[in-house]
């Protein structure tokens, strides 16, 4: 853990106040002990960066993403392009179960390797903590396989991970014909293995997915096991997820595109929060998620990527701000709240997400004068540094 100093920093993004322009932030072991105006600074100690004018805000918090998967489902994509719709592609055995297929015969390094690769370009572009679900194996054995992947992404790189076990993402094709057969699997035998290595529990509630009665039952057994709640929810019709997700007090309910104002109040008063995913909306070209409207109601809002193969192939959390503001509606200050504290409050993370003298030093430098640039200039490279902890590694 070095101790580091950050001098000429043109605006600070401290997320517990209004910006502070010329400020400084200084680290020790770690954690930050001064971030404010540069006038009132403690003398510098250890290594020194001058930000040159740039912006400093907390890292990325990506709340929800599927990026443990093998194989390339850029067909689809393409055959969406031309018409097709998600749910007629995962009718003919694409979709989910297509990367499911790829997943089950790779390997753990080879899993490791993709992963790993693609929270590296995460990292690069500012995220310092990131929730990983499975979800692509649908069997014991590959469930685990891939939330082990995720505790070592943990590990062995630098980034905080939460880690949430997906059984209950689709059912899969050898138990096509007998889906309670496959719920019993789930609730007997994947969950409790499971638990030991998952910090939450998620379902896809939806329309021929799995029903509100269904996950109910998935939820119920991991509470059970310690097991906290996040819920897929009202993503491609409006099925009950949301209601769902404040009945069983989970921590979060994601996507939420067609949630309306009595899911909203709901979320709301359970304190259940509302994670959003622009960039699936987006590559699908379906319906925004209400965020102002869920803000309104007095949700937590959190953005994530939601990064997978299918429904939005986004690593960076950048072109996510914008998508945020300019598709969805939400302010900018909104969008960068979102994409910090809201996410680290989705995830149980208090210590991350602000700056504040105590807390970890998880910080993204930019090569511009404000955090607003990153919203109004999607596609410039404006992430100069990543800090993880107090120690630049991007
Ligand atoms: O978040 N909604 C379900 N799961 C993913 C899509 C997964 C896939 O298409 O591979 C999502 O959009
Ligand atoms: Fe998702």
């Amino acid at each position: 853990m070095s101790d580091l100093f950050l001098t000429g920093i043109g605006e600070l993004t401290t997320n517990t106040g209004s910006p502070i322009r010329d400020a400084v932030v200084a680290v020790e072991g770690g954690a930050i002990t001064y971030a404010g105006a540069a006038n009132d600074a403690p003398g510098q100690t250890g290594e020194r960066i001058d930000c040159e004018g740039g912006a400093v805000l907390p890292g990325f918090v990506d709340a929800h993403t599927h990026l443990v998967f093998a194989g390339d489902r850029s067909d689809e994509f393409a055959r969406r392009l031309a018409g097709e719709s998600y749910a007629d592609i995962a009718a003919s055995g694409g979709g989910i179960l297509a990367t499911v297929a790829s997943t089950r015969t790779a390997g753990e390094e080879e899993l490791f390797s993709l992963a790993a690769a693609r929270v590296w370009r995460m990292i690069r572009s500012g995220t310092t903590t990131v929730e990983i679900k499975s979800g692509y194996g649908l069997d014991t054995e590959t469930e685990l396989r891939l939330l082990a992947v995720a505790c070592r992404i943990g590990q062995e790189l630098p980034v905080t991970v939460k880690t949430t076990f997906l059984g209950g993402h689709s059912v899969p094709p050898e138990y096509r014909h007998d889906r309670e057969a496959y719920l019993d699997l789930l609730v007997e035998e994947m969950l409790p293995a499971a638990a030991p290595l998952s910090d939450y529990c998620d379902v896809f509630v939806e329309d021929g997915v799995f029903s509100v009665d269904e996950a109910r039952r998935i939820f119920s057994r991991a509470a059970e096991l310690g097991m906290g709640a996040r819920v897929h929810a009202e993503q491609l019709g409006r099925t009950g997820g949301a209601l769902l997700a404040a009945e069983i007090g989970a921590v979060s309910a994601d996507h939420l595109d067609f949630a309306d104002e009595e899911d909203a109040h709901a979320l709301a008063a359970a304190g259940v929060a509302a994670v959003l995913v622009p960039g699936a909306s987006y590559t699908l070209r379906s319906r925004q998620a209400p965020g102002p409207m869920l803000a309104g109601a007095g949700c937590t809002v959190a953005l994530a990527t939601d990064c997978n193969p299918g429904t939005s192939y986004f690593e960076s959390m950048v072109p996510i701000l914008s998508l945020g503001v300019v598709a969805m509606g939400l302010t900018v200050t909104q969008a960068l709240a979102a994409a910090t504290v809201g996410g680290a409050r989705s995830l149980g993370l208090d210590d991350r997400g602000t700056i504040e003298i105590g807390k970890p030093a998880d910080l993204i430098v930019l090569a511009a004068p404000s955090a607003g640039h990153l919203v109004y200039r999607p596609g410039a490279d404006l992430v100069r540094r990543t800090i993880k902890e107090g120690v630049p590694i991007a």
